[in-house]
This record gives structure tokens, C-alpha cells and sequence, in this order.
């Protein structure tokens, strides 16, 4: 099944939303620390908090919620997959650790669209996000790696 036209426009605001604020916003200072995909005990830790907090939305093969293009009734959309055909790997690793750390509003600035992911400071680590980075960048095939390594040293 293919989504709509106007699920398509939803989801395309929602990415340009976010984009424009990152670029708006830009990182503020603080953010330090790397996720790094060939470090199997990062690797092992993150498989493990993966398992634990992200994987009841995000799936178990990191496969992401049904129609997660469609917006939901009650606002915002279903989680993305963080696999290959999600967007996660569009994204710099610090943009990933400030959505996953501090929500996308507080994160990241953007206050356009109803998230509905809980930001996970109170519940994980520095490390443990850090981690959970690594396990799903190692689960990426090694061309999508390297294309998200590009988008990292653009953001440097
Ligand atoms: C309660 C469900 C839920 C849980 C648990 C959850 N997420 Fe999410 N996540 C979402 C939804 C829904 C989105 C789509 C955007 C939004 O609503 O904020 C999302 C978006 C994201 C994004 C942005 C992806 C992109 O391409 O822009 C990242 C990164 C992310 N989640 C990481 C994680 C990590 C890491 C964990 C575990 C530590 C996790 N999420 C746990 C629901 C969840």
C-alpha cells in the first residue's frame, strides 16, 4: 500500500519543520561524547538499551511503526523505522542524541508538529544514549553509514 498524496505532504512539513529548525537553531554547545557503530561493547550496550526503550515503538528489527508516513488522528505520527528506510541515518549523530536526550522540542526547537516520543533524560545515560546510537548505526548496510558519516563531518 502506498501512501497518499496528502500523507506524503504531512510527513514532507513535518521533515522540512524539523530541518529548518535545526538549521536555525544549529547545536548549542554541551553535546559531546560519539556513537561509533565498529565498538562492540558501545554496540552491546546499546542492543541492550534498544531492547529495553526504544524498541516497543520503534520495533524489534528496527522496522518502525505501520503506515508511520500517516499522520495519526489524535496528532504527530507513528514511529519511524530506524533501519535503512527510515530517515534516523538523514541525520547527524548529535541531532539524533538531542532528540533522543531532550525530545524534539526542547532538542532541537521544534514546536511545529505533536511528538510523540517522551525525551529520555531522566531514564537514560549520556552513555547509554550514546550507545543506543552506535547499536543502530551497526545495524545500517555500509553505504548508508558512510553517507551519514558525510552528513556528520558537514555538521562538524
Ligand atoms: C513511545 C514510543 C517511542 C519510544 C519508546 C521511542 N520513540 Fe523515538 N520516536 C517516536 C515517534 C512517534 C517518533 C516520530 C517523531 C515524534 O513524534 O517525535 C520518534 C522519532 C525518533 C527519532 C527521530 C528520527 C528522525 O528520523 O527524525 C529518533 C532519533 C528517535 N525517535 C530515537 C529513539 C530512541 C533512541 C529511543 C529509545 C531510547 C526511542 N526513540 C524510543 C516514538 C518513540
Amino acid at each position: 500500500m502506498f501512501p497518499s498524496k496528502r500523507t506524503l505532504i504531512a510527513g514532507a512539513v513535518v521533515l522540512a519543520g524539523i530541518g529548518a529548525a535545526y538549521v536555525m537553531f544549529g547545536l548549542p554547545g554541551g553535546v559531546t561524547g560519539t556513537a561509533d557503530p565498529a565498538d562492540a561493547g558501545q554496540v552491546a550496550l546499546g542492543k541492550e538499551v534498544y531492547g529495553t526503550a526504544c524498541a516497543s515503538c520503534h520495533g524489534v528489527e528496527l522496522e518502525g511503526q505501520a503506515d508511520w508516513r500517516k499522520a495519526l488522528p489524535g496528532g504527530g505520527f507513528p514511529a519511524p523505522p530506524h533501519d535503512e528506510t527510515g530517515h534516523t541515518w538523514h541525520h547527524a549523530d548529535e541531532f539524533l542524541f538531542r532528540y533522543t536526550k531532550l525530545g524534539a522540542k526542547e532538542g532541537l526547537g521544534v514546536t511545529t508538529f505533536k511528538s510523540n516520543m517522551q525525551a529520555f533524560r531522566d531514564t537514560l545515560s549520556d552513555a547509554e544514549i550514546w550507545a543506543v546510537l552506535a547499536f543502530i548505526k551497526s545495524r545500517w548496510p555500509s553505504a548508508i553509514r558512510q553517507r551519514q558519516e558525510r552528513i556528520n563531518q558537514r555538521t562538524r
